[in-house]
């Protein structure tokens, strides 16, 4: 049987996020350049994109690019800018086709100026597709996230709007960007490295971890379909017992 044929259509995860990671390694090995790492990656992000909107998976989270990636040599910036900006063009069409819209989280109006259009552009062309929902964080770190979130709920107590009595983890939860995203069921990181990068903090406190050592540009649709039927095998007790979850 075919590994999609494997999986359960009734117990997909709702909200799969992905640290895509592993790009300059795997053009390091073939002796190539970092930017030719991410070149391949991006058949990946297609591969998988369409492997999750086949499945019937409702949103899915790509790290594209991280608050502290700014640090990176402005050559290899540029590279990412721009493979952004060809992709976004590029792919329109597959995503209208697919019935997916598009969403981004992070400070995307640090971006620059034809990237923060291209991409606004996409967003508004996809927002009335109702299949997938694909959400590309960039220029996203999380405790960007959360500080961003702690100022606007002050601003809105000072302004008598809310009150501190009112404060709990819903109502916080609906000051983060990903205020009408639903928290990943599972977290995937390729290339081996066990760390979190900064990446929906808030959000994964239940999440399911999948550490994969393959790098981003060789995960493609089987490995994808390989970490869902592990997911479906996990048991998720949200701090519950075994015999709580299964009664
Ligand atoms: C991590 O590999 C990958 C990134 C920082 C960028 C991911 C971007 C893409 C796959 C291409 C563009 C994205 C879209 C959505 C079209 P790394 O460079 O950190 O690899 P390394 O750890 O081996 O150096």
């Amino acid at each position: 049987m075919e590994r999609f044929d494997q999986i359960n259509k009734d117990n997909l995860p709702t909200h799969v996020a992905i640290i895509m990671d592993g790009n300059g390694r795997w053009a390091k090995n073939k002796g190539k350049n970092r930017i030719f790492g991410h070149k391949n990656g991006v058949q990946s992000v297609r591969e998988v994109t369409e492997a999750a909107a086949k499945l019937g998976i409702q949103y899915l989270t790509l790290y594209a690019f991280s608050t502290e990636n700014w640090n990176r040599p402005r050559d290899e910036i540029n590279a990412l800018m721009s493979l952004l900006v060809s992709s976004l063009s590029s792919e329109t069409k597959t995503l209208m086709k697919n019935n997916i819209r598009l969403m981004a989280i992070g400070d995307i109006e640090s971006l620059p100026s034809n990237v923060y259009a291209k991409l606004n552009a996409v967003i508004k062309k996809t927002s009335e597709n109702n299949g997938m929902n694909l959400i590309l964080a960039l220029s996203y770190s999380s405790r960007w996230e959360i500080v961003n979130a702690a100022k606007k709920l002050v601003a809105d107590v000072k302004k008598g709007k809310v009150s501190a009595d009112e404060i709990n983890d819903d109502l916080f939860a609906t000051y983060l960007n990903t205020s009408e995203i639903p928290d990943p069921d599972i977290l995937i990181r390729t290339s081996g490295e066990f760390r979190i990068s900064n990446f929906l903090l808030w959000q994964i406190a239940y999440s399911e971890l999948y550490f994969t050592k393959t790098l981003w540009p060789d995960f493609r649709e089987n490995e994808f379909y390989n970490t869902i039927l592990d997911y479906q095998n996990r048991e998720r007790r949200f701090g519950k017992t075994s015999e709580q979850v299964k009664s």
